[in-house]
């Protein structure tokens, strides 16, 4: 049998545990041989090493070495170094996760070099086309040849935007498979102890958006807020790159730094950030996967954005929208316990990898539609 060569790109911190429960299945199919290819758009360790040491990921196959830039330069150097791998390595298959702006970069180079191309996370809108990655999400899906979703309103999406239906598969959410691979060794963990915060009584806090963190006047609202709820609940804020930078550029870290309530960490690992995620009252946060992860663990979450790409955790989930100006008022209906629910979105169940796996060997060796000259 030939083997089928299958690319897993990987990017930055949100990337690494959705490729890692796919690569440890498909590791051990004979197959495909699948091949991890680091764009090295995030490149500190605690932004990328620890990941690949807590999810069991051996070193990428290629490592691109792109590093930070601007969209276009970022974008354009991911795909200028993934082409070169492609004409050289060509694989039979180039899977890109999430929304990533080497998400797009390496399904436009696949799409070009008539490498069949399959999506994972496919099909989430937020409906805000000033959020780079909603950019990123719309042309990846447009480009990809299969998609696979994690909620039946991806599926939705994708089919008012005119994508066929046999392109998309609903395949469940893949970062659930990662917590509960690392559950046992995020089980022994006790991070909440070395921040001094006790087991049920703490926030965890996460920012990194453009549009929370890169403007002064929302950011110094943010922070204030933050400060007047940690008078109430201790909260740990595990700060990413472009947080801190801003923080310090607008000389707002000093006052963070001053507060009892507010522990201040560098980006934690993934087990660790997991252990504590497990443990804490609530998350004030703007990510993407945290809005999931909670809504799995049956933790409140409020997420400091105008919208989402991922409605779902709100509808069946523990997460609500919030500006700075009604977290207050949130934070009272969640520590009172508004916001807990009860069940589990269809297909979160820690087998999205086998779903996809199965999936990618049904549709290798048949024709894309798609044809290349
Ligand atoms: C990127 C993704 C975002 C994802 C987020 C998770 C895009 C458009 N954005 O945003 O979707 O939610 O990652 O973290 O792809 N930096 C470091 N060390 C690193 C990585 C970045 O210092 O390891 C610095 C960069 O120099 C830059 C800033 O952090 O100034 C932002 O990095 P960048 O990759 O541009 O975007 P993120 O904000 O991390």
């Amino acid at each position: 049998m030939i083997r089928q060569n299958i690319h897993l790109i990987v990017a930055a911190r949100p990337n690494f545990m959705k490729v890692a429960p796919l690569y440890h299945v498909l590791k051990r199919q004979d197959w495909c041989r699948a091949e991890l290819v680091h764009t090295g758009q995030h490149y500190d360790a605690n932004m990328s090493d620890t990941f690949f040491s807590d999810l069991g990921l051996p070193p990428p196959d290629y490592h691109l070495g792109v590093g930070s830039g601007s969209h276009a330069e970022q974008t354009g150097a991911v795909m200028v170094a993934y082409e070169e791998i492609c004409l050289r390595h060509r694989p039979d298959w180039t899977v890109v996760v999430g929304d990533v702006n080497s998400t797009l970069a390496c399904a436009l180079v696949a799409a070009k070099l008539c490498i069949a191309l399959a999506h994972l996370e496919a099909g989430l809108r937020s409906g805000d086309r000033t959020m780079p990655e909603e950019i990123n999400r719309i042309v990846t899906d447009r480009l990809a040849d299969l998609l696979w979703t994690p909620s039946s309103d991806g599926n939705d999406n994708l089919k008012a935007e005119g994508i066929s239906g046999e392109r998309i598969e609903l395949v469940g959410n893949i970062m659930i498979d990662a917590f509960e691979l690392q559950r046992p060794q995020i089980d022994s963990l006790c991070v909440a102890e070395r921040f001094g915060v006790e087991r049920g009584r703490y926030g965890i806090v996460t920012l990194h958006r453009p549009s929370n963190v890169d403007d002064r006047s929302s950011l110094a609202q943010i922070i204030d807020v933050l400060i007047a709820t940690s008078h109430r609940l201790p909260l740990v804020f595990a700060v990413h790159p472009r947080t801190r930078a801003r923080l310090h550029d607008f000389g707002l870290d000093a006052a963070l730094a001053r507060q009892d309530g507010i522990r201040l960490s560098e980006p934690l690992r993934y087990n660790e950030f997991m252990n504590l995620a497990c443990g804490a009252r609530l998350a004030i946060t703007d990510s993407g996967g945290i809005q999931e992860e909670t809504t799995y663990l049956n933790i409140p979450c409020l997420t400091l954005r105008p919208n989402t790409e991922r409605p779902i955790t709100i509808t069946q989930g523990t997460n609500r929208l919030v500006r700075p100006d009604t977290l207050a008022e949130m934070v009272d209906q969640a520590l009172t316990g508004g916001l807990r629910t009860t069940r589990h979105p269809a297909l979160w169940d820690g087998k999205t990898a086998a779903r996809v796996a199965e999936s990618l060997f049904r549709h290798s060796g048949r024709d894309l539609t798609r044809t290349c000259a």
